[in-house]
C-alpha cells in the first residue's frame, strides 16, 4: 500500500538535485544494464523502448565526420554505433556506475569513444564544439530545470547544428 503521508515535498538546490541524481544512478546501474543492456545492445542506437533505430530513422542526417554529443550516454552504445558510422562521438554522464559500463563495453567491443563524467547543466565543452548532439532518454528527465539543460545543449551546437532527444511521452504511464 501507498503511505503518501511520510512524503514531503521541497525545494531543493543544484547541489543537492546532482547529488541525489548522481548518487540513484550509480545504485542502479547494474539493475539497469541488466535490464535493458540486451535490447539496447553493444553497438547499437536505439530510440525507445519501442525499438526504433537510428540505423532507420536517420533523425541525425549526415553522421560523416560530425562531432557528436551523446548527453546522459549511460552505457554509451549510441555512440559506439555513432563511431562505426564515421561520427566522432563524445559521450558523457553524470553517473559514474553507468560510465563503468561504458567502459567495460568498449574492452568487450573493441569500439572506443572519449567518455566524459559531466552535469547535463554544466558541460566541460567550448562554445560551438559540436555538429550534432542526441540522447535517448538520458538527463533531460532527471533534471530540476530541463530548459537550462536545453540552453547548455544550444551554446556547445554550432549554429544550425541538430538536437535530437527522446523522453517519455506522459500518455505512455496511463
Ligand atoms: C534512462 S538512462 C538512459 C541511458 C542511455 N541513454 C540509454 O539509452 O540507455 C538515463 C541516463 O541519464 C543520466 N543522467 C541523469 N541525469 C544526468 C545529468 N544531469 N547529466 C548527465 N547525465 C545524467 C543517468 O546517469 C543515466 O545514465
Amino acid at each position: 500500500m501507498d503511505d503518501d503521508s511520510r512524503v514531503t515535498r521541497r525545494r531543493v538546490g543544484d547541489a543537492e538535485a546532482r547529488r541525489a541524481n548522481r548518487g540513484w544512478w550509480d545504485a542502479d546501474a547494474d539493475d539497469y544494464q541488466a535490464e535493458h543492456g540486451g535490447f539496447l545492445g553493444d553497438v547499437d542506437f536505439v530510440w525507445c523502448p519501442e525499438g526504433l533505430r537510428e540505423a532507420d530513422a536517420r533523425l541525425l542526417g549526415d553522421l560523416s565526420g560530425r562531432r557528436v554529443l551523446e548527453v546522459g550516454a549511460g552505457a554509451a552504445a549510441a555512440a559506439r554505433w555513432l563511431a562505426t558510422q564515421g561520427a566522432w562521438p563524445v559521450a558523457f554522464d553524470l553517473s559514474a556506475g553507468m560510465l563503468r559500463h561504458a567502459a567495460k563495453a568498449a574492452d568487450t567491443t573493441g569500439v572506443r569513444v572519449p567518455l566524459v563524467q559531466a552535469d547535463a547543466l554544466a558541460l566541460p565543452f567550448a562554445d560551438r564544439s559540436f555538429d550534432i548532439a542526441c540522447t535517448a532518454f538520458g538527463a533531460i528527465p532527471f533534471v530540476d530545470d530541463s530548459a537550462a539543460l536545453l540552453a547548455e545543449v544550444h551554446r556547445v551546437l554550432r549554429p544550425g547544428g541538430r538536437w535530437v532527444f527522446s523522453v517519455t511521452h506522459p500518455i505512455e504511464w496511463i
